[in-house]
């Protein structure tokens, strides 16, 4: 039986007093429970504010990406030895606003190139995420192009070979996957209940294939994309999703706490 898992991506936004503010209130609301898992994915400089509140508490701490290499000449880079020296337990991997996928995008095309994330470094920083005992929740998903000339399921098994290459199934036992479709993010536009099923069933039989029924029946994959209370217990009960990466919803205390107790 795979315990839910329910991760907020707060994205750029709340300061650090904002921040602390918010996982205070919800904390009151977020009653202990067992057989969900949730984390707050958090901008880095609100981790160290986050740990101190979140150490009693049952909710994990995350981050929402990191570079590869342990230390080095990498400015402004965050390595994932300075994750785990915080207290950091997951980290989102390849999420579309870092592969540079924007299904709708707001800034430049031209600037679009600056987030640069391909499946070879997505790859790498979700190796060194585990030798580091972070857990990686690997985001794949489709553009609206993409989906549209039914490249949907070819698309995202691409995404799941390179981001498991050379990566043992014994590694991938807390490692989750996000399917998130690139239209549905930020956008209000929630992916059906019946497809987001159909895809994450997708997943879990390739994982199957290319690991072994144990990790395929282990392994959470969770829907991301416009979560909010009220779609959220529909979605969550589903036979193959495990739960959801909620961004703009996880910003709000009661809507967020409504969306962990659906699950
Ligand atoms: P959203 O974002 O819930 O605001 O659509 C989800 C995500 O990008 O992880």
């Amino acid at each position: 039986m795979r315990t839910k898992l329910v991760a907020a991506n707060w994205k750029m936004n709340l300061t650090v007093t904002e921040g602390a503010t918010l996982v205070e209130t919800s904390l009151k609301t977020l009653h202990s429970r067992p057989d969900v898992d949730t984390v707050i994915c958090a901008p880095y400089l609100a981790i160290p504010r986050l740990r101190e509140i979140l150490r009693n508490s049952y909710v994990k701490l995350g981050a929402q990406d990191v570079f590869w290499l342990e230390s080095g000449a990498y400015t402004g880079k965050v390595s994932p030895l300075m994750l785990a020296d915080f207290g950091v337990s997951y980290c989102i991997v390849g999420h579309s606003e870092t592969r540079g996928r924007f299904g709708k995008p707001e800034l430049p095309e031209s600037t679009l190139s600056i987030f640069g994330e391909t499946d070879e470094t997505v790859n790498l920083k979700i190796k060194g995420l585990l030798y580091h005992a972070i857990n990686p929740i690997l985001c794949v998903g489709e553009t609206l192009a993409e989906r549209e000339a039914g490249r949907t399921d070819a698309v995202i098994a691409e995404q799941v070979r390179g981001a498991f290459a050379g990566i043992e199934s014994a590694e991938l036992y807390f490692a989750a996957i996000a399917y998130e479709p690139v239209w549905a993010i930020g956008t209000g536009q929630t992916c059906d209940s019946a497809e987001a099923n159909r895809v994450c069933s997708m997943i879990r039989s390739l994982i199957r294939d290319l690991y072994d029924d144990e990790l395929a029946s282990e392994l959470r994959i969770l829907y991301g994309g416009s979560v909010k209370a009220s779609n959220s217990r529909e979605l969550f009960h589903q036979s193959d999703i495990d739960g959801g990466l909620v961004g703009g919803a996880s910003l709000d205390a009661a809507e967020f706490t409504a969306i962990v107790q659906s699950a």
